[in-house]
């Protein structure tokens, strides 16, 4: 595991294909800085550009913590104009999350509140472990989620039940954000890495071309009318075909042998 002179909040695992990015700044139970945020807007370019790497797993370092927020000593020092750019700021990194072509996997081992949250709700998919704490408290101080939380929390579970959470600032626990929907497994906090290497491993598998045409599909049609968004997945479909590796899957399949897709 390493971390770099220029990421020193994180530290970078490659495991085969698959990077580990852990937040890691164990003192501030992983809380983000600004400095944090530039950095892991930083190693997500460098993960797009990495043709050896396939998937990312964000986590936080420890066992107690995922990410518990911004960082609020930071927070208190702001005026509106740099509240509103501090804003802009860390929006623009969990788009690079959302908007990246593969995978983004978070593996929640612990508190995941505010800004922990929403870098969670930013990535492809959330699974948690058993320990797992969830919730936008920002109410509580007086502030709304800043990092995206009250446009994508509603996305993923519900214009209700988000409402519910944002408004009452209340932490959920693993058991009850799987119900919600805010995870979509839970797993002992021992197999949290595993596992999610082994879903980053499962989605490798398949058309890398495929996996970020159906990334992008979900995402973009989520902001369309039905109608529009069906003739986005059917243009997807139609520029799939022209891909040697949508022959190659298909060709496969009528073989009876595992495919070996290229990324054309
Ligand atoms: N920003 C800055 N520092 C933070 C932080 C944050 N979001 N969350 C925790 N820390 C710091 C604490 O200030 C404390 O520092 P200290 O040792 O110098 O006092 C250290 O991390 C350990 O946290 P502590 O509160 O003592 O741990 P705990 O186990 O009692 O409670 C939490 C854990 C997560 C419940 C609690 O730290 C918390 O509520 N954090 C803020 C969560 C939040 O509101 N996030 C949204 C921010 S917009």
């Amino acid at each position: 595991m390493s971390n770099t002179a220029d990421c020193p909040d994180l530290l970078l695992e490659p495991r085969g294909p698959v990077m580990v990015l852990s937040v890691n700044r164990p003192d501030r139970l992983n809380a983000l800085s600004r400095d944090t945020l530039a950095q892991i807007g930083r190693a997500l370019r460098a993960f797009a550009e990495d043709t050896a790497q396939g998937a990312l797993i964000v986590t936080g370092a420890g066992e107690k913590s995922f990410v518990a927020g911004a960082d609020i000593a930071e927070l208190a020092a702001l005026g509106p104009d740099e509240a509103e750019e501090y804003s802009r700021s860390g929006q623009a990194v969990m788009d690079l999350i959302e908007h990246s072509a593969k995978p983004v996997i978070a593996a929640i081992n612990g508190y995941a509140l505010g800004g922990g949250c929403e870098l969670a709700l930013a990535c492809h998919v959330r699974i948690a472990a058993e320990n797992a704490v969830l919730g936008l408290p920002e109410v509580g101080l007086g502030a709304i989620p800043g990092y995206g939380g009250t446009q994508r929390l509603p996305r993923i579970i519900g214009l209700g039940r988000a409402i519910e959470l944002v408004v009452t600032g209340r932490r959920v626990r693993a058991d009850e954000a799987l119900a919600l929907g805010l995870v979509s497994r839970v797993v002992p906090q021992a197999a949290l890495l595993a596992e999610a290497e082994s879903l980053a491993l499962a989605i490798l598998r398949n058309g890398p071309l495929a996996v970020a045409a159906a990334l992008e599909a979900m995402r973009d049609g989520m902001q369309l009318p039905l109608e529009a968004g069906l003739r986005l997945e059917s243009g997807k479909f139609g520029r799939l075909a022209a891909s040697e590796d949508m022959h190659e899957g298909l060709r496969a399949f009528i073989e009876k042998r595992p495919a070996g897709f290229q990324g054309r």
